[in-house]
This record gives C-alpha cells, structure tokens and sequence, in this order.
C-alpha cells in the first residue's frame, strides 16, 4: 500500500466477488424452477407488487449467467479470483418450496457452476437464500411469518448439504437478515403490505429467520464437519449526527437493530436491550425453549455487506430517508454516489472494528461496490469503460480494510458486489452498474449480453496478484 509498509492481507485472503442468482441468473421459468418474489417485484423494493412475472422485469432474463456461467467464471479466474459468492435460487431446487423433495434439473445446474469454480481453483462462498423466497411460500403462508418456514428451509439446507457438501465449504444462512424488520417482502417473503406488518410482526418472522438460521448451522456442522457457516447483515456505521449524548445514545440504539442478529448468532441468545425493548414495546413473540436450544448453534464468522454509514439523531425533525435498505440521516462530510449512497471508506474500518471487538469472529466483507452509470467506449479499438471512479471507490475502501487488519481484525476475505454488471435489487435496474465486466443490456432490456472488460478489471487483477500491495494509500 506504499512502499516500505508490507500488505496487510494474508496470503490466504480470499479476494473475490459476490452475485445473487435472481440478479444475474435469468431463464427464470427453466429446467422446472418456480416463481420467486423478485418475479413479482419488476422496480426492484421501492416499486408496485405484480400479480406475476411482467415483460419489464429485467430479472427475468437477469444477464444469462444461467447459459453463460463458464465464460463468466473464466473471466473471474481472469482477475485472480481466489472465491466466488452466488446465491441457490430456493425455488429451483424447490420450485414451490414446501416439496418433500428437490427438482433434480435445478441442483443439477449448481453441479455445473461448482465444476467451472473448481476447474479454475475457485473457492465457492454459497448464500442459501438471498432475497429469493419462492413465491408460493410467499402466497400461501405471508412467508416468514410462519413458523412452517422453517421445517422447509432445514429440508432444503438438507438438500443443498447433501449434495453440495464435499465441495462447498463456505456457507451463509441469510443475506442481510437485518433487512427483514426494514423491508418485509424481501428479507422475508412477507407479502402483506409493509405499512400493515407491525414491529412485533417483523420480529416474528427475524425470530423464525434465525430459529433456521441457527437450525441450518447445526445441520452444516452434522453433515459436514470441515463447512464453516457464516451469517450475513448489512453493516453501517451510525454517528451521532452531533456531540449531544441524546444525539449519541440514539446512534446506539439504531445500530442495535443490526447488532441484535449479530448478537444471536455469535452469542445464541437475545441479548438483553432487545428483551426490554420487545417488553416496552408489548411486543410477545412466539418463542419457544425447543427455539432457546437451537439458537445456541452458534456462527463460525460473522459477514457483512458494506455500502455506506449514516447519521442519527434525536431530533425527529431532521430525520429524512436516505440510502439503502436501512436509511439514515445524511452525513454533511460525506460525498455521494448517483443513487445518493454516502460514500465513507473510514466507515468500513469502524465497523470492522467495533464487529471484532464485540464478537471476536472471524469477518468476511461479502459485499462492498460503487453503483455507477457506465459509458461504453473504444480505447485503441477495444470496447471498455474507463471507469477510474469505480477503482477510487475500491482502492479506499480496501485501504481501510487492510487498516481494520492492521488493528488486528480478523478477515477471511472480501468479495465486491457484483464483478459482472447484474440487474440492482433497490430498483431493478441494469444501468446501476457495479461491475469490472460491462455487460450490454440495457434498462429497456435491449442490447447484444456482449461482456466487456472495464479499466478496473485489470486494476483488481493487480490487486490480487499483489495481495493488495498494489492499492495506493488513502487520500
Ligand atoms: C445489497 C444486496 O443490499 O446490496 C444485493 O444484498 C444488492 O442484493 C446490493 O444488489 C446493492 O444494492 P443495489 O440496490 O444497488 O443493487
């Protein structure tokens, strides 16, 4: 990172990158996969709910990674690719959801992907379920809100262990699994409207979420005894948007929101703030002491996703909605990205800090990316995108990785938010680009699916081959 300081990063960091099936999959309907509730969510969280799959779902068709997963994952080993993350899609392997057994065309898929990893010496990271709930669960039981989520989540972990086990290691129960009390639909399939699924409503189903998150830990532990099982939330730093202690102290009480499924599942049980909060509030949940016992299945490394930190205050009137899933009050020291996202490198070393300190796992940064608008063009009559800001974004942000390392966190690894452009999971849009592959689909869904390489393609290629001792410090 300059040049008397040696690198931070391990030789065995793993550096990689991160996709959900439901973003760069496509063929939606193929080889027997049921409908997902991404096939009824056209503009993405913030849009109308369809009745079914729409024309202008540009997940349908996602960027073919479906047909085209061998030239995409040679394009990763390309870069140096020492892991890849991508979801299952639930509903392929249980096209409804609630089948005793799986659809064989649908794993058989996962077969073909974990060859082309393993050909080119690629290190899988599996999210069992990425905001992809098949629709028929969504229908027919308001999703996590009912406890019977949970017996057929474990039949499908089951299924996915079963078959994937000896050649998977790395396992993530949930993404985001904080989204769930913010965004019902897609951290929990719950399809009732969101201004009518109350609090208490929303910690029910988080609870029925980590019963199977910690069932599905046990299960990984019992069938395979080398897999290392992670959970995954949207991290953010929130500060005190002044110094006043009212101002701090509700800084505190919004980060518990994501703490509490950290909490849970590093220490297998609810701490003790949201006990209170839940009495105070009349909140009664449906817990179990047969639940008590299983969330004592505890994680073996926390993974976060990364984007952005927020402001809090007291003060009602100066909250505003700002950012991703969580929202904040904006930050007046702070840049942002086109879709308004507060871009804070620093952040990413607070949290990875304060998750070490209070939880002592292992961490994985298993998402972090700048969402840009991209301009194809011709250098030396090759079709790239010269995109230098992508790379500023990047560089600082793994600077201050490689400063939380140096505090002494522990990092297993880093896998951007998606290496290839896929279709944005806020808004569903194609032209939220985040990729170092260009990929020429456009919002109207027009364009040739062509991969091109970006500038930033052969700039994280030279990260990697030089364990980051190529990225350029801070500014
Ligand atoms: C995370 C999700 O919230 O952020 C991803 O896990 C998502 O699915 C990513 O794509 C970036 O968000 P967006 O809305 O820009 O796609």
């Amino acid at each position: 990172m300059n040049d008397t300081v040696p690198s931070p990063f391990p030789d065995t960091f793993l550096w990689g990158g991160a996709t959900a099936a439901n973003q760069l999959e496509g063929a939606y309907d193929q080889d027997g996969k049921g409908l997902s509730i991404q096939d009824i969510l056209p503009q993405g969280i913030v849009g109308p709910v369809a009745d079914g799959p729409t024309p202008d779902n540009l997940k349908l068709e996602g960027i073919d990674f479906y047909h085209r997963y061998a030239q995409d994952i040679a394009l990763f080993a390309e870069m140096g690719f020492k892991v890849f993350r991508f979801s299952i899609a639930w509903s392929r392997i249980f096209p409804r959801g609630d089948e005793e057994a799986p659809n064989e065309a649908g794993l058989a898929f996962y077969d073909r992907v974990l060859d082309e990893l393993e050909k080119h010496g690629i290190e899988p990271l599996v999210t069992i379920s990425h905001y992809e709930t098949p629709l028929h669960l969504a229908q027919t039981y308001d999703g996590w809100r009912s406890r019977e989520l949970i017996g057929f989540y474990e039949r499908y972990v089951r299924a996915l262990f079963a078959r994937y086990g000896t050649r998977v290691r790395y396992w993530l129960t949930f993404n985001e699994i904080n989204s769930t009390l913010h965004f019902p639909l897609m951290g929990a399939g719950v399809l009732t409207p969101k201004e009518q699924v109350s609090k208490g409503e929303r910690y029910q189903a988080a609870h029925y979420e980590l019963v199977a998150s910690a069932s599905a830990t046990r299960i990984a532990h019992e069938m395979m005894p080398d897999a290392k099982v992670g959970c995954m939330v949207i991290a953010a730093p929130f500060y005190p948007l002044t110094p006043a202690p009212a101002d701090v102290w509700a800084a505190k009480q919004t980060e518990r929101d994501t703490y509490f499924f950290g909490d849970i599942h590093v220490r297998g049980e609810y701490p003790g703030y949201a006990l209170r909060y839940l009495r105070e509030q009349g909140i009664e949940l449906d817990i179990t002491d047969a639940d008590r016992e299983i969330l004592t299945n505890t994680v073996d490394f926390v993974s976060f996703s990364y984007y952005m930190s927020f402001c809090e205050t007291a003060d009602p009137e100066q909250k505003a909605g700002q950012g991703n899933l969580l929202g904040g009050v904006p930050n007046p020291h702070l840049a942002s990205s086109e879709w308004g996202w507060q871009i804070d490198p620093v952040g990413l070393r607070i949290i990875a800090n304060d998750f070490w300190d209070r939880w002592q796992k292992p961490l994985f940064v298993v998402e972090n990316g700048l969402g840009a608008k991209d301009q194809l063009v011709e250098v030396d009559g090759v079709k790239t995108v010269v995109d230098d800001y992508r790379i500023a974004y990047m560089n600082d942000h793994l600077v201050q990785l490689g400063e939380a390392i140096a505090d002494g966190v522990e990092v297993l690894g880093y896998t951007m938010w998606g290496p290839i452009d896929l279709v944005s999971a806020s808004t569903a849009q194609l032209s939220k680009r985040y990729g170092f592959i260009y990929v020429d689909r456009n919002d109207d869904g027009s364009g040739t699916l062509e991969r091109y390489r970006k500038k930033s393609f052969a700039w994280y290629a030279e990260v990697i081959r030089t364990h980051g001792a190529s990225l350029r410090p801070a500014r």
